[in-house]
């Protein structure tokens, strides 16, 4: 949050909120400010779930006098920075032993942890205390935020009404917001720890019910290409010939590692994006695939699609429940109506594609912010959340997420629900969904 109340003291909306007890419209903040409308009504969300105010028809309102400066929050975000690098070079485990002569080795490392109230200082040089020993336990974690370290740096032009800044691929699939590598690192550690055996599970399902084996499994956004590998792995132990396995990224860094660790098992990393299956069949006929005949698989991808301009509102009545805020790619706040009209349309682009063998997705979803502001401990995921809405991302709750691929025609074969344990409620949604035939 520390970037968000940066911005928001930059551009003199801070201010404004912390000199009045009353809440201030959004609008007359937005114009005032020249801040954009949408992430202000995002604030709303994140105040609420940290208990410093929220949003209501009246407006955006503050009623915490005490919060952080910019520069505690720039402290915390080099501090998850140096965590990811340990992490990332293999010294977490042992720092969290307490081994000294690891310590000696990393002492310079540990500096930027002092923020965090981790360090002690000793003639010899810097150590963990037991706090810090703790926290390295937590490291992967601090991966996800350093991969967005990028993006954290540049909050204030992105709250700005004309800024230019906006994420996304450029034309060789690279990001300016960014760190691939340590983002797919991060997802690839989540799968294998909580996703692995419901893809399986979803995966053995599919190939027992499929009408013949699918000339190829395909995953859309494969990141680092963890998934199809650890597929792999499982089908073979489960005495099954692994069809193709066929990695789709737009992202040029992730691609190349999908290539890499791909190629020694005949698989393929293409070029795609998950808004336009049309366009990736043509990208597999070229390749002698028929994107029909694959079983198609995407995990914590459907929310990287974009939403492209203002898209027509379902009917209300069909409209699932939701406590999220919804934006466009625009940054411009849509409703629940429209937000569904758009997923509705995503999942029937694919509807024709996955006739035959299904489509096994798991999704990450959007916490109701009553439920997160009951658990301090729960603060991590709204990091989650602010770097999803700033990198025009578009989490949404489980049931509309699961009802939206119903409106567009397709029907869970098998649901499962995971990370329940965090928060007593699902995070993450695992689907087998199939074409309603008609
Ligand atoms: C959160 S990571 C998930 C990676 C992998 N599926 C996993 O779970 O380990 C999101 C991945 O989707 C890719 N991606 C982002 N936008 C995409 C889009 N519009 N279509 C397809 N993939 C996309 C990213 O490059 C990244 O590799």
């Amino acid at each position: 949050m520390g970037p968000v109340v940066d911005a928001l003291k930059h551009h003199g909306v801070w201010h404004a909120l912390s000199s009045t007890t009353e809440p201030i419209a959004l609008g007359t903040l937005a114009e005032r400010y020249h801040a954009r409308e949408g992430l202000l009504a995002c604030v709303g969300r994140w105040f609420e779930i940290l208990g410093w105010g929220g949003l209501s028809p009246q407006g955006l309102r503050l009623t915490a006098t005490e919060t952080f400066t910019a520069n505690q929050g720039q402290s915390a975000l080099n501090a998850l920075i140096a965590l990811a690098k340990l992490y990332d070079q293999g010294a977490a485990p042992r720092l969290a032993l307490g081994c000294g002569m690891t310590e000696k080795i990393w002492g310079q490392a540990l500096q930027p942890l002092a923020a965090l109230g981790w360090v002690v200082e000793h003639p010899s040089g810097l150590a963990l205390n037991e706090a810090g020993r703790a926290g390295m336990r937590m490291a992967a974690q601090s991966l996800y935020t350093a991969g967005y370290a990028p993006l954290l740096s540049q909050v204030r032009e992105l709250f700005a009404s004309d800024g230019e800044h906006s994420p996304g691929f450029d034309s060789s699939g690279d990001e300016w917001h960014v760190e691939r590598d340590a983002d797919i690192t991060f997802s690839a550690a989540v799968y294998e720890s909580q996703c692995q055996a419901a893809v399986c599970e979803l995966v053995l399902k599919a190939l027992q019910t499929a009408p013949e084996t699918p000339q190829a499994i395909v995953d859309t956004g494969a990141g680092n290409g963890a998934l199809l590998l650890g597929l792999h792995a499982a089908l073979i132990e489960a005495d099954i010939t692994a069809p193709r396995l066929v990695a789709i990224e737009p992202s040029g860094p992730a691609r190349r590692q999908c290539q890499v660790r791909l190629a020694p098992l005949g698989g393929l990393a293409l070029a795609g994006n998950i808004n336009d299956p049309d366009e990736m069949a043509l990208t597999l006929k070229a390749h002698g695939i028929d994107m029909q005949n694959c079983l198609h698989i995407n995990k914590s991808v459907m929310h990287n699609r974009s939403v492209i301009g203002q898209p027509a509102g379902l009917d209300d009545a069909l409209v699932p429940f939701s406590c999220a805020v919804h934006l466009n790619q625009a940054f411009e706040q849509i409703s629940a109506a429209q937000m569904a009209g758009d997923l509705v349309a995503a999942f029937e682009r694919w509807r024709p594609w996955v006739q035959r063998h299904g489509l096994v997705m798991l999704e990450p979803h959007a916490i109701d912010p009553a439920v997160l502001g009951k658990d301090p401990e729960s603060h991590p995921l709204l990091g989650t959340e602010i770097t999803h809405v700033l990198s025009g991302q578009h989490l949404v709750e489980q049931g509309f997420h699961r009802r939206c691929a119903e409106l567009a025609g397709l029907s869970a074969a098998v649901s499962l629900n995971l990370q329940q344990d965090l928060l007593g409620a699902p995070i993450m949604s695992a689907d087998l969904w199939r074409a309603v035939a008609g």
